[in-house]
Formats: structure tokens, sequence, C-alpha cells
């Protein structure tokens, strides 16, 4: 169950509702800090009056909304029912149609990873007036927070994003990437939302003709005063993930670049 009063929010009384043409504000968070917003994100969050987020957006962040304004939680939460996409796209429109301007509030940026991109093309088919908001994605906030430079000359001259997620239950053998173009030597490879597959993305990289001694990390909650950072190889780096407990939201960062986390990582600021 979602716990949403209705008619709160779909009234043409309802509060927030406004004689200006509404409008959905796709808005990134970022990866969790609070000052890795944009100017533009952050004025829309002390503006909004009625903001739509997901599970991943920082506690810390969604403080920064007015305390008058309307949330509605569209994210997994155990023991509550989750919204499907197409169901959290219809509120969207919904809610757009009653009159209410809408932040939709998405952890990173939306449109890598987000699901953003398919909320955009349902407002748009539905006449919807929208606008993205971008946001600093977690590989460039984990990059930053763990002195893992995401390219660097003599390391990697290409990165490459891609999800670990498996999109239905078909098992390791639904995550269909390119296994081969992944496997080169001199790129950065950052895996979101790998956690569970990662002892299967390292076995098809080594497969692949990766060296079994690739630097390699995984970062979990990257940015946020919880981070933490379990660094190794390839081949090593499924079980320190497990000896380590690392739970999602984590990064997994593949390439030599990972090499220089130990040099960087003593002088940063946090
Ligand atoms: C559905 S994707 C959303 C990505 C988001 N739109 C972005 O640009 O970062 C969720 C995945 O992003 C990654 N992620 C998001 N925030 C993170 C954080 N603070 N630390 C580490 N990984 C994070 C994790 O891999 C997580 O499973």
């Amino acid at each position: 169950m979602t716990s949403f009063d209705e008619t709160r929010y779909f009234s043409p009384l309802a509060p927030g509702a406004s004689a200006l043409p509404p409008k959905v504000s796709l808005v990134g968070a970022g990866p969790g800090d609070p000052d890795l917003l944009t100017v533009k994100a952050l004025r829309l969050l002390q503006q909004a009056q009625l903001v739509v987020y997901d599970k991943l957006v920082s506690r810390e962040v969604l403080a920064l909304v007015p305390a008058q304004a309307d949330r509605i939680y569209v994210g997994k939460q155990s023991g509550l029912h989750t919204l499907r996409q197409e169901e959290i796209i219809a509120l969207l429109v919904r809610l757009a149609r009653s009159g209410r301007s809408v932040v939709r509030l998405k952890g990173g940026d939306p449109y890598v990873f987000g699901r953003g991109g398919e909320e955009a093309q349902a407002l748009a088919a539905a006449g919807i007036a929208f606008e993205v908001v971008p946001g600093i994605t977690s590989a460039q906030g984990m990059a930053a927070a763990t002195g893992i430079p995401l390219t660097h000359r003599d390391h990697a001259t290409q990165v490459t994003l891609v999800t670990g997620h498996l999109r239905d239950e078909a098992g390791e053998r639904g995550l269909e990437l390119d296994w081969s173009c992944l496997a080169r030597p001199h790129q950065t490879l950052v895996v979101y939302m790998g956690v569970a597959t990662l002892p299967h993305v390292c076995a098809q990289l080594e497969r692949h003709g990766l060296a079994a001694d690739t630097p390699a990390a995984v970062v979990e909650n990257a940015t946020l005063p919880t981070q933490r950072t379990v660094t190794g190889t390839l081949r090593t780096l499924p079980t320190l993930a497990r000896a380590h407990a690392i739970r999602a939201p984590a990064l997994i960062v593949i390439g030599g670049v990972v090499a220089l986390h130990a040099e960087l990582a003593a002088q940063m600021l946090r």
C-alpha cells in the first residue's frame, strides 16, 4: 500500500493547485550529499509544493523541501507495495492534469539509469510541459569522493557506464552486456546496480580477457557520511565485497584508475 491521500492531491482545490499551467520538473538529486545539488535543483526544491521522490533521494536533500510541501514517496520500502513504473508515470500525469506543479525528484541524474527518459516520453505523449534538471550522477560523485578519477591519460581513455541489474528474473544469463567490449584494457568500467551480479560480472570480464589483477573497487553510499570503499582486483573483489557485507546503493569500478585511490585518498579533504 502506498500511503497518500488521493483526494488531497487530486482535488481541484488541492493545496498547491495554481492558475499557472502545471509542469513537471524531473530533477536530479545527485548522489546524496546535498552540497552536490545544482543551483537550479536547489531553487526548485526550496519552492516546491509537491515532490514525488525515490528511494535514493537522501534525507539531507529531502530536508531542503519546505515543511508545508506535499511529499509522495514512490520508492521501494520493505513491507509496502512498490509503485510500478507505469503507476508512477500515471500518477505524474494525473497530478499535472489536476493542476499541480510537480517536482519529480530522482537520485543522481534523471537520464542516467533513472528512468527519466521513460517519464519524459510519457509526459510528452500526454501533452504535459516538463523540464529536466541534471544531477551529478553517482559515478561522478563517487569519483570525486574516493579519489578514483574516471579518466586519466595513463590509465583510461574512455569510461563506460553499464547496468548490472537484471531486467527480469532470467538469472545472470539475463545480463546481456557486450563483454568483449567491456573487457578491453585502458578504460574505466562503472557498473550501476551490480552488487548482486558482481561475481558474474567479474567472471565474465576475466573470461573475455581482462587481466585478473586489474584494479577494482566497490563504493557503497558514495558522497554520504556512510560511504565505504573496498578495493581489490577483478579476481578478489567479489569475495571482498561479500566479506564487507556491501549493500546497495553501491557502484563497482574496474580499471587502472582504481589504483590511484591509495595515492589520492589520503590527502583528500572530506
Ligand atoms: C536506479 S540507479 C539510479 C542511478 C542514478 N540516476 C544516478 O545517476 O546515479 C541506482 C543505482 O545507482 C547507484 N547509486 C546511486 N546513488 C549511489 C550512491 N550514493 N553510492 C553508490 N552508488 C549509488 C547504485 O549502483 C544504485 O544501485
